[in-house]
C-alpha cells in the first residue's frame, strides 16, 4: 500500500500557537522597507520561540516571508545568538546560571554533574525528550546563588548533591 507522505506541518499541528504569532506579526507595521522589517527579526524570532518552545523550520519560512526577509538571513540571526534554539525542547528544561555570583559558588560543578548525570551537553536535549540543559547567564536572583531553574521554577542555594534530587523530581 502506498504510505501517505503528506507530512502535518508544525504550524498545522498547532493552530493556537500559530493563531498566536500570526496575531503577533499582524501587529506589527510591517511593509515593503525591508530594512524597517528586520528591525522586528529578532523580537519576532523572541515571540515565537516563547510560543513554540524552539524554532522550527516552517516557523523560520513563515516570519521570513512576512518580514520579506531570506530564510538564511532569518537564520543568521538564529544561529548568532545562542539563546535561540531549532531543537524542540525536553518536557524539563533545566537551565544552569553561570553568571558571575553563580559561577563564584561553584556553578560550573553544578553544571558539570548535570551534564554528567543526564549524558548531554550544554544545549542539548536528552534522547528521550525528558530533560534540555542549558547554561544561562544572570537571571537576577544573585543573592540565591547558585541558581538552577527547571521550567518555572527556581532552585536556591544549588549544589551537585541536589542534582539526582532535582532530577528525580522531573520524573
Ligand atoms: S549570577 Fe546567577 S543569578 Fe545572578
Amino acid at each position: 500500500m502506498c504510505e501517505n507522505s503528506s507530512k502535518i506541518t508544525v504550524l498545522e499541528k498547532y493552530p493556537d500557537k500559530t493563531k498566536s504569532l500570526n496575531e503577533f506579526l499582524n501587529s506589527l507595521p510591517l511593509g515593503a522597507d525591508i530594512k524597517s522589517n528586520r528591525g522586528f527579526l529578532i523580537s519576532c524570532l523572541h515571540k515565537a520561540q516563547s510560543i513554540f518552545g524552539y524554532l522550527p523550520d516552517e516557523v523560520q519560512l513563515l516570519i521570513a516571508e512576512r518580514l520579506r526577509l531570506t530564510l538564511s538571513d532569518v537564520y543568521g540571526v538564529i544561529s548568532f545568538y545562542s539563546f535561540f534554539t531549532t531543537q524542540p525542547p525536553g518536557r524539563n528544561k533545566i537551565n544552569v546560571c553561570l553568571g558571575t555570583a553563580c559561577f563564584v559558588k561553584g556553578a560550573d560543578k553544578i553544571f558539570a554533574e548535570f551534564e554528567k548525570q543526564i549524558g548531554i551537553k550544554d544545549g542539548a536535549t536528552s534522547k528521550d525528550m525528558k530533560y534540555s540543559l542549558s547554561s544561562i547567564r544572570c537571571v537576577g536572583a544573585c543573592s540565591l546563588a547558585p541558581v538552577v531553574t527547571v521550567n518555572d521554577k527556581v532552585y536556591a542555594k544549588m549544589t551537585p548533591l541536589r542534582v539526582r534530587e532535582i532530577l528525580k523530581e522531573c520524573e
